[in-house]
């Protein structure tokens, strides 16, 4: 016992005399040598921020969110994805791109006397948002420019030249869309997303080069996921409110009241990643379930003279999640 309080004593005053060199020596040291990488950092953190941050072409945001690498290992879901419209989200049937330059053209520069665009060179990032919020969330990383560029091609690809549509088809609606940028929605909840994780299903390590891990999103298998692009109506939140989506919203208040309990992925995904809707035959088949009912019978107003009569009971069931036709 004794020995055992004697070792005891002499280690710690073994242990206070290295921490006291230690402290003296080198940690006096080390806290001026990170003063001045702190200072260091300081100065130079903003700096790189916003200039290495923000895209400044529209090829600079498409490589910024290149997803070429997945390619290789998920071979079916890409291909799936590349056939939907989220891949090609400034595009759609055509019809979005015609529209956002729409926008441009007869709002901002026409209509909506207030905007302040008269002209493609006064356009930001700020104008496209309303749009952009959900076709193309990304344009938060991308400079002026870059909307400026999305506007006059859309106003080109509109007018039929199709070097512009190829254009806005170098960005939209990608894995890293969802697997990352949108992946976490409570954010005082879960945190902010971080940037070189995906977002699955499960917790697990991952092969590709720059994502090395795979975390789990707290929403990926729920319908609020889609919601956050499928909308609720009208987005009062911008200067100028726009209202296209508002699927989401039938969805929550008519579908889930009525007794309903899928989720947006249980009818539109089971394995695939295409999300056709109504251009995927099966899929609209599905949609409307109609019950006919026919009955013959003769109106007799007297006797000789009768009249062929038909009654028809038609009995339409929607079967989607929502109102069709939404989006
Ligand atoms: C980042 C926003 C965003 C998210 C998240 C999102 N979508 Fe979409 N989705 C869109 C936009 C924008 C379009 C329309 C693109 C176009 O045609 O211009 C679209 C189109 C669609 C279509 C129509 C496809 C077609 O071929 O007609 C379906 C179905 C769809 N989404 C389902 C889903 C489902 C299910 C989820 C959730 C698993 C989801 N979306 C998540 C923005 C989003
Ligand atoms: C519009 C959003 C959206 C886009 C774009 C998208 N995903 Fe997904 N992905 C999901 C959702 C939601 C799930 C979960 C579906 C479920 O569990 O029902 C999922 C599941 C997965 C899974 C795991 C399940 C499976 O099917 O094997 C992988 C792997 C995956 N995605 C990879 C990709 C890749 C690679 C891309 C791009 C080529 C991509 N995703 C694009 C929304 C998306
Ligand atoms: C070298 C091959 C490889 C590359 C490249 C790759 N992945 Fe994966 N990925 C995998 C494997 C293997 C898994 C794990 C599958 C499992 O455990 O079920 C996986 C899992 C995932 C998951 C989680 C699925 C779940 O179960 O929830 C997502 C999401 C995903 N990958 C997306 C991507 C995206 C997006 C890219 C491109 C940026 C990519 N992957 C590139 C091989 C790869
Ligand atoms: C019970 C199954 C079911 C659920 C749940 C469901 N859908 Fe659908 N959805 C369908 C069917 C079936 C269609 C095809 C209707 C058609 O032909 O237009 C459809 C059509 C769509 C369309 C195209 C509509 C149009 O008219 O342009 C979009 C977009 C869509 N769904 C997104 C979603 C999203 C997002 C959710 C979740 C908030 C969701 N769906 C939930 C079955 C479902
Ligand atoms: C709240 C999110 C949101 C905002 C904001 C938004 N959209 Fe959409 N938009 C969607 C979604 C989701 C769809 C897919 C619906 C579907 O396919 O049925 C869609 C579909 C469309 C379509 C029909 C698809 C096609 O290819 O023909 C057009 C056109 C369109 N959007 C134009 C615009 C324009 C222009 C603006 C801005 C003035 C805008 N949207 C703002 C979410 C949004």
């Amino acid at each position: 016992m004794r020995l055992f309080i004697g070792l005891k004593k002499e280690i710690n005053a073994r242990m206070k005399k290295g921490k006291q060199l230690f402290s003296r020596g080198m940690i006096g040291g080390l806290f001026r040598c990170l003063k001045v990488v702190m200072i260091l950092l300081f100065l130079s953190v903003p700096v790189i921020a916003s200039t290495a941050e923000k895209a400044q072409t529209i090829d600079e945001l498409s490589k910024m969110y290149d997803v070429s690498s997945c390619k290789t290992c998920h071979a079916k879901i890409y291909e799936e994805w590349s056939q939907s419209y989220h891949a090609i989200s400034l595009v759609g049937s055509l019809g979005t791109m015609s529209s956002i330059a729409g926008a441009v053209k007869d709002g901002m520069m026409k209509e909506w006397t207030k905007s302040g665009v008269k002209d493609i060179k006064d356009i930001k990032v700020e104008h496209l948002v309303i749009c952009l919020k959900c076709h193309l969330p990304q344009i938060k990383d991308a400079s002026d420019e870059v909307a400026q560029q999305i506007a006059k091609s859309a106003i080109e690809g509109a007018a039929g030249n199709e070097a512009a549509i190829e254009t806005l088809k170098k960005v939209g609606i990608n894995c890293l869309v969802c697997h990352n940028s949108k992946a976490i929605i409570h954010k005082w909840v879960d945190g902010e997303v971080e940037s070189d994780v995906l977002y699955g299903n499960k917790e697990s390590a991952h092969p590709d080069v720059k994502f090395k891990t795979v975390k789990k999103s707290p929403v990926m298998k729920e319908a609020i996921f889609c919601g956050q692009c499928h909308g609720l109506g009208p987005n009062f939140e911008l200067p100028n409110p726009t209202q296209c989506a508002t699927l989401y919203g039938s969805y929550l208040h008519a579908y889930i009241p009525s007794g309903g309990s899928k989720t947006c992925q249980e009818c539109h995904m089971k394995n695939v990643h295409s999300m056709f809707a109504y251009r995927d035959t099966d899929q609209a088949k599905s949609a409307v379930h109609v019950e006919v009912d026919a009955r013959g019978y003769y109106f007799l107003p007297r006797a000789g003279y009768s009249v062929p009569n038909a009654v028809l009971t038609v009995k339409m069931t929607n079967n989607a999640g929502h109102r069709v036709p939404d989006g």
